[in-house]
């Protein structure tokens, strides 16, 4: 079963088609950078270019930066205000002319690592957290997902988390590897102390630099391991979690209007 997966960030959307039961991607991915503002119309144009680009007719798995439910966008920390309520399943669905269901990023970046990654096989709580523009979060028990955690947004020091431990953080106030680990620690000793995860799986970017940080995580019981699917895992789970029966219910509650 092959599926388009779509991954929409902060600073790009990237694209490519998977199959879905080897969790390979069946072409290059192609990137195309986030539109400023990141409006709603202008970020569909471009969801509706990369279906283009792989002449793509079959279902699409789109993964969104904010909490989903239902297909609609409850929250948008880091793009535009505008997505807060709106129904983005059906607007890329009438952009693209395709099927399409619209989850979590950081929900999509765990169910591919539970799958084909660092937390395969892992029968514990699982907590995958990913560094980025934000920092995403995705909770799993016996590796099913509690979707739409927002662990990014716990208030360490009187702020928002991931305004302090974010890789975009660690860029804006240019912190060293050290300060910036040490602002990471500080924040999994919150999360653990609020979970008791056995596994922490850390994605995003700067995962790939992790023998930079992740050796400074001190006294954390849980193992800290990064993410081995990288950049992919939120293609590869936004197309899984598309086909699968088991995907992530993601109806529910509405919003916490971040
Ligand atoms: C959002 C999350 C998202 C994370 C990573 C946070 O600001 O609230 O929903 O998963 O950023 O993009």
């Amino acid at each position: 079963m092959h599926v388009l997966g779509i991954d929409i960030g902060g600073s790009g959307i990237k694209a490519a088609p998977v199959d879905v039961t080897t969790g390979k991607l069946l072409a290059d991915r192609q990137k195309i950078e986030t539109p400023r503002p990141a409006l709603p119309d202008p970020v569909a144009d471009v969801v509706k270019q990369l279906t283009t680009a792989f002449s793509w007719s079959g279902p699409i798995g789109i993964t969104f930066p904010g909490v989903v439910t239902d297909g609609v966008t409850r929250t948008a920390a880091n793009l535009d205000p505008a997505w807060i309520g709106l129904d983005a399943a059906a607007l890329f669905g009438k952009a693209t002319r395709n099927p399409v269901r619209v989850m979590n990023d950081a929900d999509a970046a765990g169910v591919a690592e539970m799958r084909f990654g660092a937390g395969a096989g892992e029968q514990g709580t699982v907590l995958m957290l990913t560094f980025g523009t934000g920092i995403g979060s995705a909770l799993f028990i016996k590796g099913i997902l509690v979707p739409n955690t927002e662990f990014g947004h716990i208030e360490i020091r009187g702020q928002d988390a991931e305004k302090r431990a974010s890789e975009r953080a660690k860029e804006l106030h240019d912190l060293s590897w050290g300060k910036w680990a040490g602002r990471v620690d500080e924040y999994l000793h919150h999360i653990e102390a609020l979970l008791s995860p056995r596994l922490i799986i850390v994605g995003g970017g700067i995962s790939k630099q992790s023998d930079k940080w992740v050796p400074r995580l001190t006294g954390i019981r849980a193992r800290i391991v990064p993410a081995a699917l990288l950049n992919d895992a939120g293609i590869v789970g936004a197309a899984m979690a598309t086909v699968s029966e088991s995907a992530p219910d993601t109806s529910g509650a509405s919003g916490t209007g971040h």
